[in-house]
């Protein structure tokens, strides 16, 4: 059902941000002292070189929390954190870097808007790459107007209004190869504009060829790119923009402008797999339709969608792709507090755009008449599994515990439980008594709490470091890649100079030996987090599943 076209470049805004902001950084670290920063928090005492401290996250007994003026750094042995004074006022006062930014700039007397020229570099190209597609976008307009063929696709075959058309500002992309180029050439865009808003395709012609053009539209209503249907049987069916400065398609909601008002009011959304689904369901009356665009729903899209409603409604396919996309929108609903329901009566038809083209009132209805995802899903399972069976009371128990697992409210977990285990005739004692999920384990979240122990690495890591860059002998045998950034450099020192320093030749050798043997266990451990987190990546795929699993099983014998 979800067939993705995806041309994969990423582009990445923050490192043009970056090149104003390390300038401004540099400034304010020169101007503030380290232990004046620091000294605003903790009372620091001289030490030697180094000032000491008692750490601000209160987990030391004696003072170990240690600035040192020279480097310009601080470092906590007990909490295990470090860095310069951004890190510190970040760490500190929970605020983001670009907050502590500010705040030092401010007590620094340093301007940061002369420093921020990289930031309005790409707002300014944001704009442009607007204007440029706006005006693509009323070129492929005009082009469907001179289209005899295409205006026949569009509003016979496909059956949409003016209205409708002039809404979406559906349009037509000619087939030259060089149309759209052309154009923006007269208008004063350069090749290199096309590119990066994501019109052009590799070979540096028009990307969109001889296609029926459906522009993203972005919430405030501006062009953000496009998703483009072939018309006749070519591949692939639907071209879509590749990701750009301004299409994040894990984030982008198709149809949202147009249905917000409708998704207010209403107090529901519906969402649709295809494209086409939301502009035939906007034309039938149901304006609350949207749809994710070539891409399967995050948990982002939904994110943005509970902050409009709670009662979202799904009208997926009910093959096994739609069942799966199911399940994965019930566990990403899980933590939003969102009622998801589904819609599932299509009298047969293969999507909603096919059912309203029998009649919009079929489609009404359909929207009315909807249930909650966990019923609908288990359903499935009982139409698909033979339940007087053991092996399939063991399979439909297995997915069903599986799905209660990811809703938080225990109120709705027990009343699914108990509807299971009446429907298999055994006690709730006798569900909960299965692991959930050993058929095909709930990987991810298990995982992220236990497993790997990001600060533990990192303390083997600043251990390991620090003896390879300033251990001399001892570091010989250590093969780690060494940091380019020179607080991080600094703070490495100072935790050899504080920490190993003074340990023996042989003392310094055993905790090399220590160092390393956790750190491979460390590793290991991360290595099979990373492997369980595929798991679930491949669900679908019995071989790489299995495969997987091997692949674990051998790390953990090992
Ligand atoms: P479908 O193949 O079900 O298409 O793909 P559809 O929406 O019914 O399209 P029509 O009615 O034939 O025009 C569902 C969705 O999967 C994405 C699109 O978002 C589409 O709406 N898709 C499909 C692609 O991104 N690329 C493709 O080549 C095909
Ligand atoms: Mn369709």
């Amino acid at each position: 059902m979800l067939i993705i076209a995806y041309f994969g470049f990423e582009y990445s805004g923050n490192l043009i941000y970056n090149i104003g902001m390390q300038d401004a950084k540099e400034e304010i670290r020169a101007r503030l002292a380290v232990e004046d920063v620091v000294g605003q928090y903790i009372e620091l005492k001289r030490a030697g070189r180094n000032m000491k401290g008692r750490s601000p996250w209160g987990v030391d007994k004696t003072p170990s929390f240690m600035v040192s003026p020279e480097k310009g750094i601080w470092h906590d042995f007990s909490a295990n954190k470090g860095g310069d004074i951004f890190t510190f006022v970040m760490e500190v006062e929970g605020i983001s870097f670009r907050e502590a930014l500010e705040k030092l700039a401010a007590q620094a007397g340093v301007e940061l808007k002369k420093y921020s020229e990289g930031d309005a570099k790409i707002a300014q190209k944001k704009v442009r790459a607007r204007e440029e597609l706006e005006l693509s976008t009323k070129y492929y307009q005009v082009a469907l107007t001179k289209n005899k063929p295409v205006c026949e696709y569009v509003f016979y075959k496909r059956n949409l209004n003016r209205e409708t058309v002039k809404e979406f500002r559906i349009g037509y992309s000619p087939r030259t190869g060089r149309a759209l180029i052309d154009f923006l050439s007269k208008k004063g865009f350069s090749q290199k504009e096309m590119e990066d808003a994501g019109l052009l395709n590799q070979y540096g012609g028009d990307l969109f060829r001889g296609r029926m053009m459906v522009p993203f539209i972005d919430t405030n209503g501006q062009v953000i790119g496009y998703t483009a249907r072939v018309l006749d049987g070519g591949e692939p069916k639907y071209l879509n923009t590749p990701e750009t400065m301004l299409f994040n398609k894990s984030r982008f909601i198709f149809g949202l402008y147009q249905a917000k008002e409708a998704i207010r009011r209403s107090g529901f959304v519906v969402i649709v797999e295809g494209n086409m689904d939301v502009i035939s369901s906007h034309q039938a009356g149901v304006k609350q339709a949207v749809a994710t665009s070539g891409t399967a729903m995050t948990e982002q899209h939904l994110k943005i969608l509970s902050k409009l409603t709670s009662d979202v409604r799904l009208a997926y396919d009910g093959d096994d792709a739609g069942v799966k996309a199911t399940e994965r929108a019930i566990n990403l609903a899980g933590n939003l507090g969102i009622n998801l329901s589904v819609i599932s009566d299509y009298h047969g038809a293969k999507d909603p755009d096919e059912l309203i083209q029998r009649g919009a009132e079929l489609w009404q209805d359909a929207v009315a008449n909807y249930k909650p995802a966990v019923d609908w899903l288990l359903e499935k399972y009982e139409e698909k599994l033979d339940l007087t069976s053991a092996q399939g009371k063991k399979e439909y128990s297995d997915i069903a515990m599986k799905v209660i697992s990811y809703l938080s409210d225990p109120v709705e977990k027990k009343h699914y439980e108990q509807k299971v285990a009446e429907r298999l005739e055994v006690s709730i004692e006798d569900l909960r008594q299965k692991k959930v999920g050993d058929a095909r384990p709930r990987r991810l979240k298990a995982i992220k709490g236990g497993g790997v122990n990001a600060d533990k690495v990192k303390v083997i890591e600043d251990g390991l470091l620090a003896i390879m860059l300033f251990g001399g002998e001892a570091g010989a045998g250590i093969n780690m890649d060494v940091p380019e950034d020179d607080v991080r450099l600094n703070e490495l020192e100072f935790i050899y100079e504080n920490k190993y320093a003074k340990m023996s030749a042989d003392d310094l050798k055993a905790e090399v030996a220590e160092l390393k043997k956790s750190y491979k266990k460390e590793e290991k451990a991360k290595e099979i987090a990373e492997l369980t987190a595929k798991l679930s990546e491949f669900e679908d795929d019995e071989e790489k599943t299995k495969e997987i699993l091997r692949k674990i099983q051998n790390l953990q014998k090992a």
